[in-house]
C-alpha cells in the first residue's frame, strides 16, 4: 500500500452501541464500533502498522486524516484496544464515496470485523444519498477482493498500472449505491 491519499479503505461522534455481530454466526458482545477520537491515534497507528506492515501510514498522515475526516473514521474496540478501522471520504459533490483504508489486526481476522466495518460504511453512505463508492486494492489481495466482491463491488475498470507510483498497480472496484 502506498502513501496518502490512499484508498485502503459518520461517526457523528457517538458510539453506535454495543456491538453484536452475527457474521459467521459469531456473537461478540465485547467489540464496539464508534467514531475515532484523538486519544485513539496511537492505537490507530498500531493497527495500521499491523494491517499494512510494508507500507503503513506515517504518524503525521494518520494525524492529518483524523483532523480532516474524524467523522468518517470508524474503529472497533474492546474497551482497551482497537482491532480494526475504516476510513471513508465523500467527494465534494457528494456523488461518490471512497473507501480510503480498511484494516483489521491479524489476530482478529476472519471473524467478520472487516465485513462489519464495510457494511456500516455502506449504510452511512446510503444514508447520505451518495450514489457510488469506489476503492482500490492490490490485485493480489485475495482476502480483501473476496470481501469487496461479496458486498457487490465489481472491477469492470480493471487494474490501473502504477496507480500509486512505479510498480504499485491497483485494481479499481466500484459499487453503485
Ligand atoms: C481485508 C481485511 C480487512 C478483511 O478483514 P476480516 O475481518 O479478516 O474479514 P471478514 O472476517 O469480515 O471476512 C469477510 C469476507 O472476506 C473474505 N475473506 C476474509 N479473509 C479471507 C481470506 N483469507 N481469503 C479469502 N477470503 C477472505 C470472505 O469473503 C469473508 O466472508 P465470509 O466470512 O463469508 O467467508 C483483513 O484481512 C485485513 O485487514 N487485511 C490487511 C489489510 C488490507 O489488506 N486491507 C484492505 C486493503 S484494500
Amino acid at each position: 500500500m502506498a502513501a496518502f491519499p490512499q484508498e485502503r479503505f459518520s461517526s457523528h461522534g457517538g458510539r453506535t452501541g454495543p456491538a453484536l455481530f452475527h457474521d459467521r454466526g459469531l456473537v461478540d458482545r465485547t467489540l464496539t464500533m464508534r467514531g475515532a477520537t484523538e486519544e485513539d491515534l496511537p492505537e490507530l497507528v498500531r493497527v495500521d502498522r499491523e494491517a499494512f506492515p510494508d507500507d503503513p501510514y506515517p504518524y503525521f498522515v494518520l494525524r492529518q486524516l483524523f483532523d480532516l475526516h474524524a467523522d468518517q473514521l470508524l474503529v472497533l474496540e474492546d474497551g482497551e484496544r482497537l482491532h480494526g478501522y475504516v476510513l471513508f471520504v465523500i467527494s465534494p459533490d457528494r456523488y461518490r464515496g471512497w473507501i480510503v483504508s480498511l484494516g483489521v489486526t491479524r489476530d482478529q481476522r476472519g471473524r467478520g470485523l472487516g465485513r462489519r466495518l464495510m457494511l456500516e460504511v455502506l449504510r452511512r453512505l446510503r444514508a447520505e444519498s451518495v450514489r457510488e463508492v469506489r476503492l482500490t486494492v492490490e490485485p493480489a489481495n485475495d482476502a480483501a477482493i473476496t470481501l469487496y466482491r461479496s458486498l457487490g463491488f465489481s472491477s469492470d475498470e480493471g487494474v490501473r498500472k502504477d496507480y500509486f507510483g512505479a510498480g504499485e498497480d491497483r485494481l479499481i472496484m466500484t459499487l453503485g449505491l
